[in-house]
């Protein structure tokens, strides 16, 4: 594959900046390649198809494991990506695995929620679909809904799943984690705040408000449609707002992702270490001290002001921010309150720009 093969030593002869690429509004939109996005990567390469710049996706967006997420971005865009090369807003949620290893924990979201809670290491997650499905009647609407195709985990009646839903009913949800988009807004607000005015046993009394956590707060979000989508900070206010009329404490969460410095500060050490691991050139070998590799401009190349370019600016040296006009930002000018060190057309663009200037 091209990353397991050795940086070039052509063009870049030492690399010395790396790039981080949003995904939605600025690589795809939906599932569509914009902006010239394929050709922007394949420029990342040399004739060998060895790597001219290091690159990472930081997204918000998710609800796949990072090694399908990287499967799939790798057959829309041609070029070979590994899942060290996926950072995506529930990535964080793997350093929690301690507090929570063996725990009752929720999942809720789009794709795969508990697929990708269970690769991190936690061992007792249940995706809130399947959880729902433990028990009768939790949502008054579900007759109505006819989109619901899918027959869910544990509404049959064979005595074998009898036992596991009693199993899931009978213990307390230590921890809600939101993974990816809630698909059904009504169900998932209605579950959660069963889950969460009851410490964690729907149907019981209240009780103390178990941890509750977000993959990230964005408001909205480009997809396919021309106007912006309302994202996961959107069911943040949602269920925060109904929450607060059933419960007599606010609610208590923590979101992850971008604007979070800390996010860019673990995607510079993701770009170093990938440096760092590739097989390199005895030319690169003379520069470099094994183990790590200090990359001294880093690029965010992003379509939120609010997120991916305050993002940037928070984190400061040596992250140089992009912003393109493919997604959530189709100003002329700058943004005016987060505004970044370029503003560009597309993601092409912004590679052209970084080519001419570290190459
Ligand atoms: O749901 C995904 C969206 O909120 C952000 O994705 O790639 O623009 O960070 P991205
Ligand atoms: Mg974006």
């Amino acid at each position: 594959s091209a990353i397991s093969r050795s940086f070039s030593s052509h063009l870049c002869s030492l690399p010395s900046s790396g790039i981080a690429f949003d995904i939605d509004g600025v690589v795809l939109r939906s599932e569509v390649p914009i902006g010239g996005s394929p050709q922007a990567l394949r420029r990342l390469y040399d004739d060998s198809g060895a790597l001219k710049v290091p690159y990472i996706f930081l997204t918000n967006g998710g609800g796949f494991r990072e090694s399908k997420r990287a499967l799939e971005l790798s057959e829309l865009l041609g070029v070979n990506i590994s899942p060290s090369q996926v950072v995506q807003g529930h990535s964080p949620f793997k350093q929690l695995v301690g507090r929570f290893e063996n725990e009752l924990v929720v999942a809720v979201g789009k794709g795969e929620p508990a697929a990708v809670m269970s690769e991190y290491g936690f061992k007792n997650v249940v995706s809130i679909d399947d959880y729902a499905s433990c028990f009768d009647n939790i949502d008054p609407l579900l007759p109505y809904k006819k989109w619901t195709t899918k027959q869910v985990a544990y509404q049959s009646s064979s005595a074998k799943k009898m036992d596991i839903r009693d199993e899931i009913c009978s213990q307390r949800v230590q921890a809600v984690f939101i993974v990816s988009d809630s698909v059904d807004w009504s169900r998932d607000i209605q579950v959660l705040c069963d889950i969460l005015r009851t410490g964690g046993l729907p149907g019981r009394e209240v009780g103390h408000q178990p941890p509750l956590y977000f993959a990230h707060d964005d408001l909205t979000y480009q997809a396919a449609f021309p106007s912006e989508r309302f994202g996961m900070g959107a069911f943040r206010i949602a269920l925060e707002s109904v929450f607060s009329r059933i419960y007599p404490h606010a609610l208590k969460y923590t979101s992850y992702g971008k604007p979070n410095p800390l996010v860019f500060k673990n995607a510079e050490t993701l770009l170093e270490q990938l440096v760092s691991s590739l097989p390199r050139s005895s030319h690169l070998a003379d520069h470099t001290n094994a183990g790590s590799h200090h990359l001294k401009r880093l690029y965010m190349i992003g379509d939120n002001p609010s997120v991916d370019i305050c993002g940037a600016r928070k984190a400061g040296h040596p992250w140089f921010s992009i912003l393109t006009r493919t997604g959530v930002f189709k100003g002329k000018e700058n943004h005016p309150k987060f505004p970044a060190d370029l503003v560009v057309d597309t993601v092409e663009e912004a590679v052209d720009y970084i080519l001419r200037k570290e190459c």
